[in-house]
């Protein structure tokens, strides 16, 4: 499974990216102005950090100027992957933005019956929200492994993203699900690496070795 960073601050980005782990990037509307930039220079920077799949997010709500803000998104970079909302007006451009060869990532899904319908569309990537399903008391995780399953079955291409992960074990349990890739804040992802035995571990590693090297340099 792919670890995506659900942001688009670049600090954030750079970060993580020294690890070796990242694999791509997840933005939408809100994470963008929360950055308080011009969406294209922070879009741009994004797209120039990460050796990966960068999804920018369309904000238009009516099938032809989707479509057309989908191939401006498209044209910023070759490791660009258009976002579009599940909604009507959403598969209809995100099938027009497949059929020109572009890569489009359908968002806001919350539902198998929604996932099927990316996947007919020829979606490169479906993003099913779990978080935000826990958030009103559905379980997110069934759904995703409901799509994992429906996807396995029917044999569909389209990568399944499983989005709005809130800890480290909705990361575990999407990697058990199937899950192709995950994205998460950076809280979160600090969160993977953490672990108290780990640390405690090293702190009694590294005195050990400094009390030798205290006694070896009393010898000598
Ligand atoms: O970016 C899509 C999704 O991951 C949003 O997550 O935490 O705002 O529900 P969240």
């Amino acid at each position: 499974m792919k670890l995506f960073l659900d942001t688009a601050s670049i600090d954030e980005i750079r970060e993580i990216n020294r690890w070796g782990v990242l694999s791509g990037v997840t933005t939408n509307p809100s994470l963008v102005a929360k950055e308080g930039q011009d969406p294209d220079i922070v879009w741009k920077e994004i797209l120039e950090t990460v050796d990966g799949d960068i999804s920018l997010e369309t904000t238009f709500t009516e099938p032809e100027a989707m479509y057309e803000e989908g191939l401006k998104l498209a044209e910023k970079a070759p490791n660009a992957v258009v976002k579009v909302p599940m909604i009507p007006a959403g598969l209809e451009a995100g099938k027009r933005l497949t059929a020109n060869g572009i890569r489009i990532n359908v968002t806001l899904v919350f539902s198998p019956a929604q996932a099927i319908l990316a996947a007919e569309i020829g979606a490169y990537i479906v993003s099913p929200f779990l978080g935000r399903l826990d958030d009103v008391a559905s379980d997110g995780m069934a759904m995703l492994r409901d799509i994992c399953e429906i996807y396995a079955v029917q044999g569909y291409q389209t990568n399944v993203l499983a989005a709005s992960l809130r800890h480290p074990m909705h990361v575990v349990d999407a990697a058990l699900a199937g899950a192709d890739i995950a994205t998460m804040p950076y809280d979160v992802f600090t969160k993977l690496v953490k672990h108290p035995l780990t640390d405690a571990g090293l702190e009694k590693f590294l005195a050990d070795w400094n009390k030798l090297e205290t006694e070896l340099k009393g010898e000598a």
